[in-house]
């Protein structure tokens, strides 16, 4: 098949995890006979650097006119002082908007051999496999903002709409899953949570009668997900929420470089990162851990190229090389040598085969 594919890596770590995210596409481009076109672009810190904008309108441009865009991290210190006119994330912010791509799954699995990576119990993590659906182009994130000597402010604002259609992708997983759905919001303090729940439970209701739908308030939501965190299936909440749990629920996993994540929205057009951040005390080290952003290569193909054999083989290849004992520092054992963010790459070529 053909497609056009955006590749934006972004700052910090973002260039060495996305370096070898594109060794894996490549790899399985030749060995099935696709025809991947690859632009890269400038986004954050770096686009600043360069064009005094975190989202140059080149780089808009290139990833509208993909079929899919594959990002690696974006932000550091250099860029970040509360007085800073410019941000880097402000450019991510607009990018996910510009795209309309409102729908984050952020799923979260144990390896087996990595249970001693977790700060958790190997008992508790032991078979954890959820998925978190979050919201990503609305609430406080997006409204209006203010500034000034005194007082700042910063608004949560969400839609019908915005909730409906958060909620209708989260059902749809869930219908494919367990057919169980937990809603998370605050909604004994806050507006937007009631309404949140309101149209969550009209919309399963109405249109998911199959799905069996409860509500968790996000504190209680955060407690339980280190508790227990095996009764979590799919998950959906709202943009700032599912910011906050789901760095948590990457702690699950060993390390937050492991999960992907893919953002959706209406068509197959996605944005693909890994949800790790930049790094910036790592950066140029070679020792970041690539794994995430090669499994968000693998979510790419699934969700925006309908390529699901070749996404499986990927995400066995990961699963192989960690089992092969080849663990970046983040998840290094006391009986393995930790490998460069190149030779995690090379492990997973080579598990491809
Ligand atoms: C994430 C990140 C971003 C977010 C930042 C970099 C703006 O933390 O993708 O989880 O808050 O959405
Ligand atoms: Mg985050």
């Amino acid at each position: 098949m053909k497609a056009r594919i955006a590749v934006v890596a972004g700052d910090g770590i973002g260039p060495e995890v996305i370096a070898e995210a594109i060794r894996v596409l490549r790899a399985i481009e030749h060995s099935h006979g696709h025809d991947f076109s690859l632009s890269e672009a400038p986004l954050g810190g770096i686009a600043i650097d360069l064009h005094g904008d975190p989202l140059p309108p080149a780089t808009l441009d290139t990833c509208l006119r993909s079929d899919a865009v594959l990002l690696g991290a974006i932000g550091g210190p250099k860029w970040s002082a509360p007085q800073a006119k410019v941000r880097p994330e402000a450019g991510l912010l607009r990018l996910r908007k510009e795209l309309g791509v409102y729908a984050n799954l952020r799923p979260v699995s144990v390896h087996p051999d990595l249970h001693g990576a977790s700060s958790l119990k190997p008992e508790v993590i032991d078979g954890v496999d959820l998925i978190f659906v979050r919201e990503l182009t609305g609430g406080i994130y997006f409204g209006p903002k203010t500034r000034n000597a005194e007082q700042a402010t910063d608004l949560c604002v969400y839609t019908v709409k915005e909730i409906e259609r958060i909620v209708r992708v989260a059902a749809q997983i869930a219908r494919g899953r367990r057919r169980r759905l937990l809603s998370i919001d605050k909604a004994n303090v806050l507006e937007t949570s009631r309404r949140w729940r309101e149209v969550c439970e009209r919309v399963v209701h109405a249109e998911f009668p199959d799905v069996h739908l409860e509500h968790m308030l996000v504190d209680s939501a955060a407690m339980h997900l280190i508790r227990r965190p095996r009764d979590f299936d799919v998950a959906v909440t709202e943009n700032m929420f599912g910011d906050i749990l789901t760095d948590e629920a990457s702690m699950l996993s060993g390390s937050l470089g492991l999960l992907p994540s893919a953002s959706l929205g209406e068509g197959t057009r996605g944005l693909y990162e890994p949800i790790h951040g930049s790094a910036p005390d790592i950066a140029g080290e070679g020792i970041a851990n690539p794994y995430g952003a090669i499994l968000s290569v693998a979510l790419l193909l699934r969700h925006s190229l309908k390529l699901e054999e070749e996404a499986r083989s990927i995400e066995l290849a990961v699963h192989r090389a960690i089992g092969d004992g080849v663990r970046t520092l983040d998840i290094v054992s006391p009986t393995h040598r930790s490998a460069s963010t190149q030779e995690a790459g090379d492990a997973v070529l080579s598990a491809l085969g």
